[in-house]
C-alpha cells in the first residue's frame, strides 16, 4: 500500500489563483463583517447582501485557475493514497486532479433549501437570487458552513489526519476551530509540514517552511516523490 498523505489547505494556498484570503493584508473579513455576511443571523437580517457577497465569491472562483502547488498536490496522488482536506469553497483543488477532496466548510458551487430536507443542488458557477426556492419552496442559499454553524466531515477527517504518513498544512492561520483541531489528529513520529507566509504559532511537531505555496508546494511535493520515482 502506498504510503498516506494528508493535505489541510486554507484560503492562502488560492490566494496565487486571485482569491482573497480572509485575514491577510486585504483579506475578506478586512473588508467586510462576518456577522453580516457569513452567520444565520446575517442570511436573516438581510439575505439579498448574503446571496450578492457570494454570488461575487463564486463568479472569482470559476474565473480563476489552480495554480503550481494545487497541481503538485493533484500529481502527489500518482505515488501516494491522498487525501486533501480543505477548509476553501472554491474548486480548485478538484479542477488541478485531486480526486478525494473533503470540504470543511461547504463549496460555492452548490446551492441548498433552507427547508427540514435541506436540499442540496449543485450549481457551478451560477448566481443565487432572491425568491428562487428549492423543492420544498424555501429560498435557496449558499451551500456554506457559516460561523455558528456545524462544520462538516470531522470525524472522517481526523480519522485521515490519524492514519497519516506525511501531513502538508498548507495556506491557513488554523485560528478557526473545529478545522484547526485537525493538526492535533497527526501521529508524533510522521513528518508534518507547515507552509504559509507567517503563523502566529507553529503546531507542535511541526516543520514551518515559510514562502508562498507555489514555490514550496511543488518543491516538497518534488522531495516526497522524488524518492518514490
Ligand atoms: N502561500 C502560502 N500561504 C499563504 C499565501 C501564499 N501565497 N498567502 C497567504 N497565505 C497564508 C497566510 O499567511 C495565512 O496564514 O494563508 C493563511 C490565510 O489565513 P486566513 O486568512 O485566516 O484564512 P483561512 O485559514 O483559510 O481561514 C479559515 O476562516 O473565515 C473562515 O470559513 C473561513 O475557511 C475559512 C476559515
Amino acid at each position: 500500500m502506498p504510503d498516506k498523505v494528508v493535505v489541510l489547505s486554507g484560503s492562502g494556498l488560492s490566494a496565487e489563483s486571485g482569491l482573497p484570503t480572509f485575514r491577510g493584508a486585504a483579506g475578506l473579513w478586512r473588508e467586510h463583517s462576518w456577522m453580516e455576511l457569513a452567520s444565520p443571523e446575517g442570511w436573516r437580517k438581510h439575505p439579498q447582501l448574503v446571496l450578492e457577497f457570494y454570488n461575487e465569491r463564486r463568479a472569482k472562483a470559476w474565473a480563476a485557475e489552480p495554480n503550481a502547488a494545487h497541481r503538485a498536490i493533484a500529481e502527489l496522488e500518482k505515488h501516494f493514497d491522498v487525501a486533501v482536506i480543505t477548509q476553501n469553497v472554491d474548486n480548485l483543488h478538484e479542477r488541478a486532479g485531486s480526486t478525494r477532496v473533503l470540504h470543511l466548510h461547504g463549496e460555492l458551487g452548490f446551492a441548498r433549501g433552507t427547508g427540514p430536507g435541506r436540499k442540496r443542488y449543485r450549481i457551478d458557477g451560477a448566481p443565487i437570487e432572491l425568491g428562487q426556492t428549492c423543492e420544498e419552496g424555501t429560498q435557496l442559499r449558499p451551500d456554506i458552513v457559516w460561523f455558528g454553524e456545524e462544520t462538516r466531515h470531522m470525524e472522517e477527517a481526523a480519522g485521515h489526519v490519524s492514519a497519516a504518513d506525511k501531513i502538508l498544512v498548507v495556506g491557513t492561520s488554523l485560528s478557526v476551530y473545529p478545522a484547526a483541531s485537525l493538526v492535533e489528529y497527526a501521529r508524533p513520529r510522521i513528518e508534518k509540514i507547515l507552509n504559509s507566509l507567517e503563523m502566529d504559532s507553529v503546531p507542535r511537531g511541526f516543520e514551518f517552511l515559510p514562502g508562498q505555496a507555489t514555490v514550496i508546494v511543488p518543491r516538497l511535493t518534488a522531495r516526497w516523490s522524488g524518492c518514490r520515482a
